[in-house]
């Protein structure tokens, strides 16, 4: 997530968006995830390239709540108000919450690192209280499970922190292709999206995703493939193949190229356990 705004991260996002249907949303949720909230600039740079008014943005980014206009902590903890939630004793887990984590509802704590807030029922009040951190929905809450959620995030935030201070870093890759974004939000390493491409060997056909951090090494696959197996990987979007006419300078097998958003192209081995990969961020 970047902390400093950059209009040209606002012109990649809105070319990228240019012609397809319901870009407006696509445009908004690609900043919301680059900088966690929408910042004014952003929004004014939208409005210029899209021609959509700067009212109709706004009205679109106030009426979900996944947008902020306000820049929002790494971890964002969304605690049910409704009704039901409500008489099930929402207000003392939101008591405990703030408790926890020294923090107001509404607001950001200093460090960025939480966000707390309330919203309104959210579709599950058998379950109540329910809470949503980071997307993951909490049901039945209590005080007790309030404190292990909050220790899970710092806990995350800590190896986070640490990947930071290893010297590893983030990509962004996409399709070198159809240039479509191969993170998935869906799937998170340490608080990073992981990269997800669709593997196939032997028979096997399925989901591959790795970790964004440049230098770990972390696989997860729908199959497990054998050390030593030749992996072909393709596109889940646009599921073209993806294959460079570069060979591994140590054993060989086809290299595996990715496009780096701000420029240069990622190589990987295609073969299970070879550790090979090559940055190239071109001139
Ligand atoms: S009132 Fe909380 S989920 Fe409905």
């Amino acid at each position: 997530m970047k902390t400093v705004f950059n209009p040209e991260d606002i012109s990649q996002i809105t070319t990228k968006h240019r012609g397809s249907h319901g870009s407006l949303i696509s445009i908004l949720e690609d900043i919301q995830a680059t900088y966690n909230y929408l910042p004014r600039q952003a929004l004014e740079i939208v409005s210029e390239a899209t021609g959509h008014s700067l009212v109709d943005i706004y009205g679109v980014a106030t009426f979900y709540q996944s947008f902020s206009l306000e820049p929002r902590g790494d971890h964002v903890v969304s605690v049910c108000a409704g009704t039901a939630c409500h008489v099930r004793g929402a207000p003392t887990i939101l008591n405990e919450f703030e408790r926890k984590l020294d923090l107001k509802a509404g607001k950001t704590s200093a460090d960025r690192m939480f966000t707390l807030t309330t919203v309104n029922c959210l579709g599950a009040c058998a379950l109540g209280p329910v809470a949503v951190v980071d997307g993951e929905y909490h049901r039945n809450v209590t005080t007790r499970a309030v404190g292990q959620i909050v220790e899970d995030c710092r806990r995350t935030a800590e190896d986070s922190r640490s990947i930071k201070d290893s010297g590893l870093f983030k990509v962004e890759v996409a399709c070198p292709v159809c240039n479509r974004d191969l993170l998935t939000h869906d799937h998170m390493l340490d608080g990073y999206p992981m990269v997800h491409v669709t593997a196939s060997f032997g028979r096997k056909h399925g989901w591959m995703r790795f970790s964004s951090m440049w230098g770990d090494y972390r696989v997860e696959s729908e199959h497990e493939a054998p050390d030593n197996t030749i992996i072909d990987f393709f596109c889940p979007k646009c599921h073209a193949e993806l294959r460079s006419t570069k060979l591994c300078p140590r054993c060989d097998a086809s290299m595996i190229p990715l496009f780096v958003r701000g420029g240069g192209v990622i190589q990987f081995c295609s073969r299970r356990g070879c550790k090979e990969h090559m940055l190239d961020l071109g001139d």
